[in-house]
């Protein structure tokens, strides 16, 4: 197990109207103007804004509003944003949604204080010193920033989708009342269910030995979602599924389940390419690039790793003799979980006929300072176009 240094400022409330503490929180982390960062429209349909508004009322805490982030959120609403919090002098930032809305306004509250261009973050050229505080209210089970240190914003002008990851990113506070779930599309819960599973595994799949406890964890998490996923997407308006869901969304990202460890990020690298460039759910882009790059790691990478998956998650018996089978089965069992709860497995099911392979596999970030990406096996250009390839089906 590596050394690690591990801090989680994060305040978490959760349960059945969890949201109505919004006002009362922001005047403890000490804001007293708010800038109200939301959505396409869900939050204003289900009436959840106007309750958040009614609890910063009473609470006494003046606000805008700052509605329209898309998911893969782009820089130009985060202009807008930057913009509006210095002209109206706001000091903190409430985001109510997912990672798209969370994110946009981590990268407000970083850029409102800063005297360049916010995406020297988001380049490489600088990094933040200081940032507003922030608090949200999550609506979906997925990206995990609700208490992660990540911030992952899409430059329109050139598809580029890049993260941050500063601890600043790490919200004061999240509200997480699991009800607010109820009204997604089934899709969308069974994308988020995928991104969990895919930021555990992130973590799981690492060459570090004797990371006994943080692996008993990674599984356990796994095997909640696998559990959980299919009943709340059966049943929308089921509390404990969503529960599940919900806090495994938050612990599967926030590192409480990576410490330790080296968090191997070529699936999740590879995927901000494809939601860059084609504009598609993380958590359906992470279905197809997750078992592509499992397959690939077991033509490259000793099986043992992928064998305690096989066992301990999917429940396959060992094989002794042939290991390799039992860690292919593994992933066949994974895939057909995806494919039972609607996710596609192939570029083409995502949506992608003809995909520019080459310029996927060239965008895709690399480990700092080296031209490989990820840790398990480290992928070069080629390694990325094979994936890519068995990706394409
Ligand atoms: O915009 P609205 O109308 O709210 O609709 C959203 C959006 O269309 C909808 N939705 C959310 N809650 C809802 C709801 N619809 C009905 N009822 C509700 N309760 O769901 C759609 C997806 O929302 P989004 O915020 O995009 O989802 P998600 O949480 O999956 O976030 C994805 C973004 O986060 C990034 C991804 O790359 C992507 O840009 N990630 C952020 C991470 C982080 N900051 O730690 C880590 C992740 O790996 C990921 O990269
Ligand atoms: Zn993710």
């Amino acid at each position: 197990m590596l050394n690690f240094s591990f801090h989680l400022p994060t305040q978490f409330e959760f349960g059945t109207g969890a949201e109505r503490k919004a006002g009362e929180m922001i005047a403890r982390f000490g804001g007293k103007r708010a800038l109200v960062h939301y959505g396409g429209g869900s939050a204003v349909r289900s009436g959840l804004l106007a309750r958040v508004l009614e609890s910063l009322d009473a609470a006494g805490i003046a606000h805008v509003e700052l509605g329209g982030v898309m998911p893969n959120p782009r820089d130009e609403l985060v202009y807008q944003g930057i913009q509006m919090v210095r002209d109206q002098q706001l000091d903190f930032i409430l985001a109510i949604g997912g990672g798209s809305s969370i994110d946009s306004g981590k990268a407000i509250a970083a850029g409102a204080l800063y005297d360049g261009d916010f995406w020297d973050f988001f380049c490489g050229k600088a990094l933040p010193e200081t940032a507003l505080p922030l608090g949200c209210i999550l609506t979906i089970a997925a990206a995990g920033s609700e208490s992660s240190n990540s911030c992952v914003i899409t430059q329109a002008s050139t598809q580029q989708k890049r993260g941050l990851n500063v601890e600043l990113n790490r919200p004061r506070f999240a509200l997480m009342n699991p009800e607010l779930t109820y009204t997604l599309p089934a899709y969308q819960t069974a994308a988020g269910a995928t991104d969990i599973m895919a930021h555990v595994m992130e973590r799981y799949f690492s060459n570090e030995p004797e990371s006994d406890v943080t692996d008993r964890l990674c599984e356990a998490i796994l095997c909640s979602v696998v559990k959980a996923a299919p009943i709340a997407i059966e049943n929308p308006n089921d509390y404990d599924s969503h529960a599940q869901l919900m806090w495994a969304s938050t612990i599967a990202h926030n590192n409480t389940c990576g410490v330790g460890r080296v968090f191997d990020g070529a699936s999740h690298k590879i995927e901000h390419e494809l939601s860059g460039i084609y504009d598609v759910a993380h958590g359906a882009g992470l279905a197809v690039v997750f078992p592509a790059w499992l397959r690939w790691q077991l033509t490259h990478h000793e099986p043992s790793k992928l064998v305690q998956f096989a066992v301990r998650v999917w429940g396959c018996d060992i094989d002794l003799g042939h290991p390799e089978r039992c860690a292919m089965q593994g992933i066949e069992r994974y895939e057909a979980f995806l494919r039972s709860i609607g996710m596609p497995l192939t570029l083409r099911e995502l949506g992608i006929e003809n995909p520019d392979i080459q310029r996927i596999a060239d965008g895709t970030r690399r480990n700092p300072g080296t031209d490989v990406c990820g840790f398990f096996t480290p992928m070069d250009t080629a390694a990325i176009v094979e994936l890519l390839q068995i990706a394409n089906g």
